[in-house]
C-alpha cells in the first residue's frame, strides 16, 4: 500500500520514463523518488526491449538498477548523456535546486552537467518560492575538514547568512562517508536569497568539493500529487 506522498513520488517517476526513448544515454539519479522511477524504467527495458545505456549517480542506485536486471555503465564509458531523471530535496519558480539529502550530490552534480537535459521528479512539498528551508549540504575533503568548516563560516558572516555549517551525518559514530570519500556539512540557512552567488563562494573555499545549489540545471520538474496527477515546471 502506497502513502499520498509515494504515490505522488511514482506519479512523477512514471511521467518522467515516459521522456525515456529506445536508444537514449541517461543518467539515473539518487533517492526515493529517483528509486520509483528506476523501478519503472527497468519494467519499461524489460517489457519494450528498450535499448538503453545508463549512467548511476550513487552506488545505491547502480546497485538497485543492477538489481532488476539493468547494465550500469560508468559515465566514462558512456561519454554524455541525453537525459538524466533525478529528485531533488527543493526547487524555486527557476528551477534551481537544493540537493544532497541523500549525500549523492557530487556524482548528481558530475551527471546533470554531463547531460543535454536534466527532469527533476518531486512531490508538492518540495517546490518553494526561495530555497533554504531544507539544509544545504556541502560536500568538504576530509583533511582539514574543521578549517574548511571555520572559512564557510567566516564567508557566511561576510555575506549576511546566518546558518553555521554542521556535521551531523553519521555513520556508526563515525562522519558518513560518500561515495567520493568525502563528508558532509550542513547549513541551516532559512532562506538563500542569492544562490549563484553563494554557490560560488562556497566553491571558491580550496576544501569545499561542492554544494547542493543546482543553478540552471534543471530544464522541467514534474510534481507528483497524492492523486496520482502531475503538472510540469519550466524555468
Ligand atoms: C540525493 O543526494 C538527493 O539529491 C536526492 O535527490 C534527494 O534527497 C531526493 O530524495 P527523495 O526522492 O528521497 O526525496
Amino acid at each position: 500500500e502506497l502513502s499520498p506522498s509515494d504515490i505522488a513520488k511514482d506519479a512523477a517517476a512514471a511521467a518522467a520514463v515516459r521522456l525515456v526513448e529506445n536508444g537514449m544515454r541517461l543518467g539515473l539519479g539518487t533517492g526515493s523518488t529517483a528509486a520509483f522511477m528506476v523501478r519503472r524504467l527497468a519494467a519499461f527495458v524489460k517489457e519494450d526491449g528498450l535499448q538503453l545505456r545508463c549512467a548511476a549517480t550513487s552506488k545505491a542506485t547502480a546497485d538497485l538498477a543492477e538489481s532488476l536486471g539493468m547494465k550500469v555503465e560508468t559515465l566514462d564509458d558512456i561519454g554524455w548523456l541525453d537525459l538524466t531523471i533525478d529528485g531533488a530535496d527543493e526547487l524555486d519558480p527557476d528551477l534551481n535546486l537544493i540537493k544532497g539529502g541523500g549525500a549523492a550530490l557530487l556524482r548528481e552534480k558530475i551527471v546533470a552537467s554531463a547531460s543535454d537535459r536534466m527532469v527533476v521528479m518531486a512531490d508538492g512539498s518540495k517546490v518553494v518560492e526561495t530555497l533554504g528551508a531544507f539544509h544545504l549540504p556541502v560536500e568538504v575533503i576530509p583533511f582539514g575538514w574543521q578549517t574548511t568548516k571555520q572559512l564557510i563560516d567566516r564567508m557566511l558572516t561576510l555575506m549576511d547568512l546566518d546558518g553555521r555549517p554542521i556535521l551531523q551525518r553519521k555513520r556508526d559514530d563515525a562522519p558518513l562517508l560518500t561515495d567520493e570519500g568525502n563528508y558532509i556539512l550542513d547549513l541551516s540557512l532559512e532562506a538563500i536569497p542569492e544562490p549563484a552567488r553563494l554557490s560560488a563562494a562556497l566553491n571558491a573555499i580550496p576544501g569545499v568539493v561542492e554544494n547542493g545549489l543546482f543553478i540552471g540545471l534543471c530544464d522541467l520538474a514534474i510534481i507528483g500529487k497524492p492523486d496520482g496527477e502531475v503538472v510540469e515546471l519550466r524555468p
